[in-house]
């Protein structure tokens, strides 16, 4: 089994490698690439020092598997060559999620939706498998017919630039020795003490890339186009950990207890939900966690058929390393590779 990470220096490639050794997935030749900035650096992995190679030289080795977290602007240059030779691709970006063919996975929902004919898989978004994950088995069972989504988005979710700016920022408060900044900030408003309605790129529409996301991958998912979404992306001064409010309007009645018990069942979720003792997912415990956190679960008495939800993963894990893992397993497992 030859695996290649490729961007396997930035946050979610780091956080692959941890999730492939920890998951102890097979791999008998591992290929780490990144952009030529890096070529030549070493990575330890399992207790072994590779070195950074090119994506081409990655795709003259010819993987069996290729696990891309290197933006979607690398992900259109280079996953299709790999494609071509019978390399399964899994990407982190966002190139080719919408693509009609691209099969778009949280493989505790849609694994099914891979075949032989598969060569590029898609991972969603970090704030939509999260949710994804506590909204399909309320579909399954109530059917969903709208959603109101509020994110509250750590900043790891905008790579290693998110994080230098935040650490920066804050320094700076701190009244610390600060040398110039030399990467380049990744929000256009100070993050430190503060909350910007703004996470991805606004749109023509006056939304922003990271809502179109939530809209879009949410009904690919799901499989219903007939779901009303709508969202407010938001960037919280959080290092990691995505947060997320959810008001779910469903199409059957429900009872509240029976909706508890439904999550509590949901392999990879987990109900923290005691308002009593003041528990409730937050960023910071469901830091490092592999599942999705779920709390404050709760009817909305303002409609008929209305629940409140609060939804905490960690954007890294099973936001994108996890999530992508899981998916290479499967292909291994399935025999598909
Ligand atoms: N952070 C999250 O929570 C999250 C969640 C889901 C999905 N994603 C997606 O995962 C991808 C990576 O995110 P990240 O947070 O890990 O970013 P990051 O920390 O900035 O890392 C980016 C990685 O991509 C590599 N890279 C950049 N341009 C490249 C090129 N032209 N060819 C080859 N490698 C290239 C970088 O290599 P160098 O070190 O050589 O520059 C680095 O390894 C993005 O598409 C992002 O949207 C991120």
């Amino acid at each position: 089994m030859k695996i290649a990470v490729v961007g396997a220096t930035g946050l979610v490639g780091s956080k692959m490698l941890q999730v492939l050794d920890e998951q102890k997935v097979r791999i008998d030749e591992l290929i780490v690439a990144a952009s030529e900035r890096s070529v030549g650096k070493e990575i330890v992995f399992q207790g072994k020092t590779y070195k950074v190679v090119s994506v081409d030289d990655a795709i003259a080795a010819r993987p069996d598997i290729a696990i891309f977290s290197a933006g979607a602007s690398a992900s259109k240059q280079y996953a299709p060559r790999f494609a071509e030779q019978g390399t399964f691709v899994v990407d982190n970006s966002s190139a080719w999620r919408m693509e009609k063919d691209v099969p778009l996975v949280v493989p505790e929902i849609n694994a099914d939706t891979i075949t032989t004919d598969t060569h590029i898989i898609a991972n969603p978004n970090c704030s939509t498998i999260q949710m994804v994950m506590a909204l399909a088995p309320i579909h399954k069972a109530y059917g969903i017919k709208r959603l109101v989504i509020a994110t509250y988005q750590s900043v790891s979710g905008s790579g290693l630039k998110g994080i230098n700016q935040l650490n920066y920022e804050e320094g700076a408060d701190l009244r610390q020795a600060q040398e110039p900044n030399t990467m380049k900030p990744a929000y256009p408003n100070q993050i430190y003490r503060n909350v910007l309605p703004h996470a991805g790129d606004f749109t023509d529409n006056d939304y922003t890339t990271e809502e179109e996301k939530l809209v879009n991958e949410t009904r690919k998912i799901l499989r219903d186009d007939s779901i009303a979404v709508t969202a407010t992306a938001c960037r919280v001064p959080v290092t990691g950990g995505h947060s997320e409010a959810v008001n779910v309007e469903t199409l059957k009645p429900f009872e509240i207890e029976e909706v508890h018990r439904l999550l509590e069942n949901t392999p990879g979720v987990i109900v923290q939900d005691d308002p009593s003792a003041n528990l409730y997912p937050m960023a910071l415990t469901a830091y490092d966690k592999d599942e999705v956190f779920v709390g404050r679960i709760r009817r909305d008495y303002s409609i008929a058929n209305g629940m409140n939800l609060w939804i905490v993963s960690d954007n890294l894990r099973k936001g994108a390393a996890t999530n992508a893992v899981q998916i290479a397993k499967y292909l291994i497992e399935t025999k598909l590779v």
